[in-house]
């Protein structure tokens, strides 16, 4: 397994491309399951979840190629069976059930199981697929939802936390093939979700409420290929710019939507941090001494739960009381006890984490738990003074494309040492 080795204390100056989004390529990739003509999906990151879910995608029976960041999928034929390995290695592929009991009425995968975040259930997908008729059966590890006709209807995907995102894709993308029209009600409102239905829409679906908490589907017969450019990544732009405040440095963010990062920058200019638009790109840098704030993840348009633990990174270099809650992982402050080992003091009190900040980081070895988790690491190595080695980086592959070349780019002296 990689490692990174991260010299610390050099602020990030430069430049950075955002590539496109891991967390709406995924389902869109799974959406071109719901045709059996061609798809071309563009602006496709090179990340190993990616590649995983292409995998999952030839193994149910469609042709997939990928050039560059071009992935050209055709699913002329497929199967409905998710092999037990395939779903239960990445949650994300969860989003095929979907598209197979949309286009096959009948699908199995494993489920899909907890990561270290969080128990993550299906249950609100499973409710919106029985809204639809679909008979669903849960046995020896397995999920099945089959269903002699998919007929629309209206629900309430609400839980515990609120929306949930791939709850809302799947279903949708169950109800775009079925009689009639499907009102969800509590849907997802995130980025992902309106590029998902902006390409379904391509693809002749007809959706309407993208980005609203109220999605109205009405069935179609068929769905045909369609051609796409997926959004650019709001937590990779989240992620380096929390770096270059982090680090004292100035960026230019470059390709990131301003408009998917309301919640961020609005914090991040709480915590003294200088965030200008320079047309379509973000100039980032830190005016002077950084200032404790708090911060509550909540579903989008609020403080997203992806950039948690990066925020909490930075949190731990300004001075002050800084409280950060978890309103949608009820385990996701895996990092907290790696940052203490760079010399954070952070407490944690039921779904809060209380960072008392302003002490230098020092380098030390510390493990890689999550994808985000591990970008909180990174960030802190790049803080600290002295040499930070991050174990496990096979989590930050997951969801940053060429990080650590990314960061070299702009000054970091940050190496991969390849597990031999
Ligand atoms: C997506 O996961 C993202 N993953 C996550 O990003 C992200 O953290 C999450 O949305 C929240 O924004 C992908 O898009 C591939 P949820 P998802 O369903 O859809 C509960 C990353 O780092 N819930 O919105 O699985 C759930 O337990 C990853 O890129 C139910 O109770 O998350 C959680 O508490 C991590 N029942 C909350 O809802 C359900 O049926 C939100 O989960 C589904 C979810």
């Amino acid at each position: 397994m990689d490692s990174f080795l991260i010299k610390g204390g050099t602020p990030l100056h430069g430049e950075v491309q955002i590539s496109g989004a891991k967390n709406a390529v995924l389902p869109i990739m799974a959406a071109t399951l719901l045709t059996s003509e061609p798809c071309v999906i563009h602006g496709v990151p090179d990340l190993s979840d990616v590649k995983f879910m292409g995998q999952i995608l030839g193994w149910l029976g469609a042709k997939v190629s990928v050039e560059g960041g071009t992935v050209r999928i055709h699913a002329r034929k497929i199967k409905g069976d998710g092999d037990y390995d395939l779903v239960r290695k990445m949650r994300g592929s969860v989003c095929i059930m979907g598209p197979l009991l949309g286009r096959l009425k009948n699908t199995r995968v494993s489920l899909p199981g907890g990561c270290v975040i969080g128990a993550r259930p299906i249950n609100l997908h499973l409710k919106g697929f029985a809204a639809l008729g679909a008979k669903i059966r849960i046995e020896k590890g397995y999920v099945k939802a089959s269903a002699r006709r998919l007929v629309g209807a209206a629900m309430f995907l609400g839980g515990r936390a609120g929306s949930t995102v791939l709850g809302t894709a799947n279903v949708v993308m169950a109800a775009v093939l079925a009689e009639g029209v499907t009102v969800i009600e509590s849907a997802a409102c995130e980025p992902e979700v309106v590029d998902l239905i902006n390409f379904l829409n391509a693809m002749g679906a007809k959706i309407s409420g993208a980005g609203s908490p109220t999605l109205t589907i009405t069935g179609v017969k068929q769905l045909h290929g369609a051609e796409h450019e997926v959004i650019p990544d709001r937590i990779e732009a989240a992620t380096y710019a929390i770096a270059a405040a982090a680090t004292n440095g100035e960026v230019l963010i470059k390709g990131a939507r301003v408009d998917h990062l309301h919640a961020v920058l609005d914090k991040l200019r709480e915590a003294g941090v200088v965030v200008e638009r320079k047309g379509a790109n973000l100039l980032v840098r830190r005016n002077g001494r950084l200032k404790s704030s708090d911060v509550t993840t909540l579903p989008y348009a609020g403080f997203p739960t992806d950039v948690q633990a990066q925020m909490m990174a930075l949190m731990t270099q300004a001075p002050g009381i800084s409280i950060i809650t978890e309103r949608i992982f009820e385990s996701r402050f895996m990092h907290v006890s790696e940052l203490a080992r760079l010399g954070a003091e952070v407490e944690i009190e039921g779904p809060s984490a209380i960072v008392k900040g302003g002490k230098p980081l020092s380098g030390a070895e510390v493990m890689a738990s999550d994808l985000r988790a591990s970008a909180a690491l990174v960030i802190a190595g790049l803080a600290a003074k002295g040499t930070t080695q991050v174990n496990r980086v096979y989590h930050i592959d997951r969801g940053y494309e060429n990080i650590d070349g990314k960061l070299r780019g702009l000054g970091a002296r940050i190496q991969r040492i390849e597990e031999t």
